[in-house]
């Protein structure tokens, strides 16, 4: 467990860039800005009812205090109307206020989810899947030799919009990068769509918003903006399928694959590994991560994780599958050398 939580550390800190304070697109800018305006109106409220809430008590022996009480201890009938009067301005006034803001977030809401808003034709489209706790990420398109499929890494162009169809395979999920858009709850037997667009290339860290269980906490991704001519030569390296381990070693890693439980979960193009259970593994070893952003991808935290998932992500789906001692260097060329 601890030695978990170590290894947990670098991948937070040394490469952060998780922040809706610092929006790198019109969404997230739009997202943004209705924060700023909510904090700065209801900011600005708050100290007019302190300072009025400080005035009142410094006269509080005028007013009323000294109209002589009649004898039912009511105050006098004009005291009364200004009171009636006072109240039911503010109450009026308070419910304007949250009316407005009512409006003014629907409609931020809006536009940046509906289908069909800036740009359809322009869009990229990119379908979701949350699952306990890693994100299946899928780029359709109508020839079906030409649908990518990926898991906890999104490369999106820079500069064009991308609609987020978003659905769940098992409980309520929340799919928030925000330094490109807004939260869009993933809920099962249910599509919900999002925009989402970065103005300059970077990555972006993005995190499961609602909490789905044990390791909620570790459902993260990346998304990765590149220029359009970079990310199509990505999206043409996906397409792809896996390349013929070259060397003995690899070969071995790949039988020990292909005879072992690990097919029956995970598909890699190219074999005849075809599991839909877990991630997609046909271009593994270019991935920054494993097990949903938890570490990042190279052969030592490779090991661990296989070894003995429940100690890295205890509740974790991944099942522990026993690979002999000299199995496993060779799995592990394998499998980072799936590029
Ligand atoms: Cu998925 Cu929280």
């Amino acid at each position: 467990m601890k030695r978990g939580v170590l290894l947990l550390l670098p991948v937070g800190v040394a490469f952060a860039q998780q922040s809706a304070l610092d929006p790198a697109g019109p969404y997230a800018h739009r997202i943004e800005l209705l924060g700023a305006f909510f904090l700065g109106l209801l900011g600005l409220i708050f100290l007019v009812v302190i300072i009025l809430a400080l005035l009142s008590l410094t006269r509080r022996h005028r007013g009323i205090d000294q109209e002589p009480l009649e004898q039912n201890h009511r105050p006098s009938e004009s005291t009364e109307r200004r009171l009636t009067r006072t109240v039911g301005i503010a109450a009026a006034v308070t419910v304007l206020i949250l009316l407005g803001l009512v409006v003014i977030s629907v409609s931020a809401g809006k536009a940046t989810s509906t289908p069909g808003n800036p740009d359809p034709a322009n869009a990229l489209v990119i379908e979701i899947t949350g699952t306990q706790w890693w994100w299946q990420v899928r780029y359709p398109n109508e020839d079906a030799s030409r649908i990518v499929v990926d898991a906890n890494e999104l490369h999106i162009p820079v500069g064009r919009p991308v609609l987020i169809r978003g659905t769940s395979n098992d409980v309520i999920h929340s799919f928030w990068v925000p330094n490109l858009q807004g939260k869009r709850d993933l809920i099962p037997s249910h599509v919900t769509t999002d925009w989402m667009q970065a103005d300059h290339a970077g990555r972006f860290r993005g995190q499961c918003a609602e909490f789905c269980g044990l390791q909620h906490a570790h459902m993260a991704l990346w998304v990765i903006a590149e220029p359009p001519d970079k990310f199509e030569t990505w999206r043409a390296h996906q397409l792809q399928p896996a390349s013929a381990p070259a060397d003995p070693v690899r070969q071995r890693g790949q039988q020990v694959f292909l005879d072992g439980a690990c097919a029956l979960c995970h598909a890699i193009q190219g074999t005849a590994a075809a599991g839909q259970v877990g991630p997609d593994l046909t271009h593994f070893g270019r991935r920054s991560t494993i097990a949903a952003g938890t570490l990042p991808n190279n052969k030592g935290n490779l090991a661990g994780w296989i070894a003995d998932p429940q100690n890295i992500k205890p509740g974790t789906r991944m099942a522990t599958v026993p690979v002999k001692a000299e199995e496993m260097q060779p799995l592990l060329e394998y499998l980072e050398g799936l590029q």
